[in-house]
């Protein structure tokens, strides 16, 4: 084919008409977008030679992909979740916003109303093997001033890197809570220390990523919100060093800055003031949050969730 179909008269027409250019009413932000969209669907289909099987059989894969519910998943392992953060910093940046606890993804696991606790929580609930895990830190403003009464809302997955509410086997709400801050700003949780999560290997989205010679691995980590009046809500992930996906997380959710350091405990006088009879590990991780301005892109992402029953 010498010359672009697309460029052709008779299919700029067709793209037209498809975004509702050629009408009245409608949005116009989304009549572009739309056009942009079915635009680039036909140049694929040109440059790359999609035959009619290979099409119908992507539509299938969208179908499977929304069927299973892995539309989150897979946002994240195409970067896109990534690239909304890249231009939330960007746009925070030109607004003159610097400083503060980076962000990272939120991921498609949340679930929101975790019970509340006040100062602290212990969130693993199940009996489970694992390392015990204590986590503290404080949550701050800008220049250090502690913020009480933040709310601290955490979610992780268990040893064998699955989420209460998505993995039946586990009770509700283990391994989620949310915190208040105390009137020093500072929150601690007992739990136990995460695995990393992996795509459901037989789902439409390993699916994709093994056809493109990918994992769908995650490093261990561990979620917050951190929310205050007056700040803006921080979405962010600590994940644990050592971990061997730590820099290759499928979602690349890893960034500088999310990465404390785990201590190791196993000295039997600490273990023994802990009430435990086995090594433990700590974190400590403070949050700076940045104060809220008219001025700045929203932060609160407004997204759907699942709701417990
Ligand atoms: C994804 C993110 C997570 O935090 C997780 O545990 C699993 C998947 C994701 O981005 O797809
Ligand atoms: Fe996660």
């Amino acid at each position: 084919m010498a010359e672009s179909l697309t460029d052709t008269k008779q299919v700029q027409e067709l793209l037209n008409r498809v975004a509702g250019l050629d009408q009245r009413g409608g949005d116009e932000r989304l009549k572009r977008i739309v056009h942009r969209v079915a635009t680039e669907m036909c140049r694929i289909i040109e440059e790359f030679d999609v035959t009619p099987t290979e099409f119908w059989t992507a539509v299938s894969y969208v179908t499977r992909l929304g069927q299973a519910n892995e539309v989150g998943l897979l946002v994240p392992g195409l970067g896109i979740e990534t690239f909304l953060d890249v231009v939330m910093d960007e746009k925070e940046r030109r607004a003159g916003l610097e400083g503060g606890t980076p962000r990272t993804i939120e991921g498609p696991l949340y679930i929101t109303d975790a019970p509340l606790a006040k100062g602290e929580a212990r969130l693993d609930q199940d009996p489970e093997r694992g390392e015990a895990l204590f986590v503290e830190g404080q949550v701050t403003g800008p220049g250090g001033k502690p913020v009480p009464g933040a709310i601290v809302d955490v979610w992780h997955a268990n040893t064998k890197g699955g989420y209460s509410f998505f993995d039946p086997s586990q009770s509700p709400w283990n391994l989620r809570r949310r915190i208040e801050t105390d009137a020093e700003g500072r929150y601690r949780f007992r739990t136990i220390m995460p695995s990393g999560y992996g795509c459901p290997p037989d789902g439409p989205t390993q699916h994709l990523l093994s056809a493109i010679g990918r994992h769908g691995q995650r490093p261990a980590h561990v979620h917050f919100f951190v929310e205050a009046p007056g700040f803006r809500k921080l979405t962010t992930q600590i994940n644990i060093a050592g971990d061997k996906y730590l820099h290759d997380d499928f979602a690349f959710a890893t960034r500088d800055g999310l990465i404390p350091e785990v201590e190791r405990h196993d000295d039997p006088a600490e273990i023994k003031a802990r009430g435990l009879n086995e090594p433990f590990a700590t974190i400590r991780f403070d949050f700076q949050l940045n104060r809220e301005a008219a001025s700045l892109p929203e932060a609160v992402v407004v997204r759907e969730h699942a709701k417990a029953a």
